[in-house]
């Protein structure tokens, strides 16, 4: 005990008391401790550590007792000499299995959390497209974070504080009594008189605490907010830079002076700890004093004594937020098990198959589809950071039914909103339907291994998503084991090997933020090397509506070509050169398919089709 002991006890003062209050479901501190089962052996050692620790705090009083009692005050140098030594090798040994202890807990507590956060990396994995819509990424991220991170500090405080404390108070407690029962009750009376101002000043400090992190994070946001790339563009266009400047002083002083409050209000609560352990010691001595002059105590037994209550304070002081640091604990493992416990709402049925290799059909019956609403993905529980609901889902499609055959090519066209991007969504099965059915080959989407699934359905999307990585790592994202060869045969067909290549690190350079920024057009083409490297059997695209210039128009357009050919495909179309091409247009308003046929079926109708066209395309056309 002594400084780490001090700082324990402090440590578990800061934490929010109020987690006293909230309810936790029943089980999950089984839950809690069936995480530590795996450590058993490495918790064995640690008690052992600790008890043994324990063990030599309480003898080295003793051995200051016999140095007094039977080597000051009898004239024995000798004795004196070797008890000293003992006490400073046993000091030793202390401090060794100190820090032993301190490994064992952080050790112990860093493994249950590798164990937690790779659990939560894979399910969270597994949750459909829906979750990532309606969760915000960041704050989802950020909140498993402190989850995780509270688990693993309270897992450590309860090893080393409470574990720790108590092993040591019941032998501190042993110790005292018998060496004078009536002190120790005195002692014991005294203890509300420490432990209260501690917990006023804990509560404090708490207040300061929490206020300062929220004082900080609203000065970080304002940075993040401003000189993030997108935020750092409007700042320049519309921003008032003094006002800006004004404002973020304003944040920044309360920052600093809060600063200030947190360290005196620490300072505080420690010179009261010390203050306490003084005033007991002088109590201590006074009492002792006088009981040793009336020969009803030796002075041995009054030093062993004094030495004892030192420490009882602090490892009560320790025990005292118990319930807070339990909780804590308990609370950031229900928050994790909450997000464990979502059932992911698209997974593999049981008696799945996978749809073989080979050329595929696909084929749309009377499909009725709507969003999931926030419940129905199971975020209740994550309200706080889930985009908050508003009216029940509506209808999104209702009666969609066509047959693509192997190798064609179907075009969806129609306003914005009609749900073009949402049929593409439902090949992949990145949703249910609620009525009819999708399926490939015959084989309903639900029935299919959904590895197989992905395997055989590629898609490029309007915005082409790469990950902040190099390109080479991008492209092997769809393809593992591709050679350079490869990748460099993807590059040249999509149209953008050229500009790879002229690139200082090639394959090698980083896209991204801090990387090659790419066109919208560019990306598009990586992605569709992307595909092509996947090669698989259909092929959804959803053609970019921004206008590009005619170069790279041309260049996307060869792309998509070599990206289509010999492909069952979908394409959302834009382009007029797509849907000449196309063996069905299929016309979608309002979630339905409204007309149907070739292009120049479609223009006879004189419907919505020959509308569309006439204010798209009668100019390009
Ligand atoms: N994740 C979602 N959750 C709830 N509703 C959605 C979601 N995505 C789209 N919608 C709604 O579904 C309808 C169809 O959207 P969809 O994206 O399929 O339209 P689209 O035809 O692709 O339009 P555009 O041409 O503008 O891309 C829209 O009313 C849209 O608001
Ligand atoms: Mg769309």
């Amino acid at each position: 005990m002594g400084m780490a002991g001090m700082m324990g006890s402090m440590r578990s003062f800061m934490q929010d008391a109020s987690v006293v209050k909230q309810k936790v479901r029943p089980g999950t501190a089984k839950r809690m401790v069936r995480f530590a089962v795996p450590y058993a052996g490495l918790l064995a050692l640690f008690l052992f550590v600790v008890i043994l620790d324990a063990s030599i705090g309480i003898v080295n009083p003793l051995i200051y007792r016999a140095i007094i009692n039977n080597g000051i005050l009898k004239g024995n140098a000798t004795l004196i000499i070797r008890l000293a030594v003992l006490a400073g090798i046993l000091g030793l040994f202390g401090s060794a299995l100190g820090l032993a202890q301190a490994y064992l807990s952080a050790t112990v507590g860093a493994r249950v959390v590798l164990a937690l956060r790779t659990k939560l990396f894979d399910h969270i994995q597994q949750m459909p497209l829906a979750f990532f819509t309606r969760v915000q990424t960041g704050a989802l991220v950020s909140r498993l974070n402190t989850d995780v991170g509270g688990a693993q500090s309270a897992f450590t405080d309860i090893l080393s504080n409470v574990v720790g404390n108590s092993v040591t108070l019941v032998l501190i407690l042993g110790a005292m009594f018998v060496l004078s029962w009536q002190m120790t009750l005195a002692a014991l009376i005294l203890v509300p008189l420490f432990i209260l101002p501690a917990r006023f000043w804990g509560r404090k400090l708490q207040e300061i605490m929490r206020e300062s992190f929220n004082l900080m994070a609203a000065m970080n946001s304002l940075m993040v907010e401003r000189f993030n790339v997108a935020g750092a563009h409007v700042a320049k266009l519309f921003g008032r830079p003094q006002d800006e400047s004004k404002e973020f002083r304003a944040k920044a002083a309360r920052v600093s002076a809060i600063g200030v409050k947190t360290t005196i209000y620490g300072r505080l609560f420690g010179t009261a700890l010390m203050l306490m352990v003084i005033f007991a010691t002088a109590f201590a001595y006074g009492w002792g004093g006088v009981l040793a002059v009336q020969h009803r105590l030796d002075v041995g037994t009054v030093v062993a004594f004094v030495s004892y209550l030192g420490r009882l304070y602090v490892t009560l002081m320790g025990l005292s937020n118990i319930q807070v640091s339990l909780m804590t604990a308990l609370v950031s493992f229900e928050r994790v098990f909450e997000v464990l416990d979502l059932p992911p709402m698209i997974q593999d049925h049981p008696q799945a198959i996978a749809i073989p290799s080979g050329p595929a059909q696909i084929s749309f019956d009377r499909v009725a589809f709507r969003y999931p609403s926030a419940s129905e993905v199971s975020l209740a529980s994550l309200e706080s950071i889930a985009v908050p609901d508003k009216t029940p889902e509506q209808t999104v499609l209702s009666d969609i039914t066509f047959v693509a055959e192997p190798g064609q090519l179907v075009a969806l066209v129609g306003p914005s909103g009609a749900g073009k991007t949402t049929i593409t969504h439902l090949v992949a099965r990145l949703y249910d339907v609620q009525n009819g059915s999708v399926s490939i080959n015959g084989i309903d989407v639900r029935q299919a291994k959904l590895d197989s699934l992905h395997q055989r359905v590629g898609t490029v999307m309007q915005d082409a998503h790469l990950f902040h990585d190099t390109i080479r790592a991008n492209l092997l994202y769809a393809k593992p084991e591709a050679t350079d060869v490869e990748l460099t045969e993807a590059l040249r067909a999509a149209q953008i090997l050229p500009l790879i290549v002229s690139l200082p690190k090639g394959l090698d350079t980083l896209v991204g933020d801090r990387g090659y920024r790419f066109s919208g057009g560019e990306k598009q083409r990586l992605a569709i090397a992307r595909l092509l490297l996947k090669a698989p059997e259909i092929v959804i695209l959803d053609e970019a509506t921004a206008h590009l210039d005619s170069e790279s128009e041309a260049a996307i357009h060869e792309a998509f070509e070599i990206a289509l050919r010999g492909r069952t495909s979908i394409v959302i179309a834009h382009r007029l050169s797509t849907i000449l091409k196309a063996d069905q247009i299929l016309v979608v308003n309002e979630g339905r398919i409204v007309e149907r046929g070739t292009h120049a079926e479609l223009l006879e109708r004189r419907g919505l089709y020959a509308e569309l066209y006439r204010r798209q395309f009668a100019d390009a056309g």
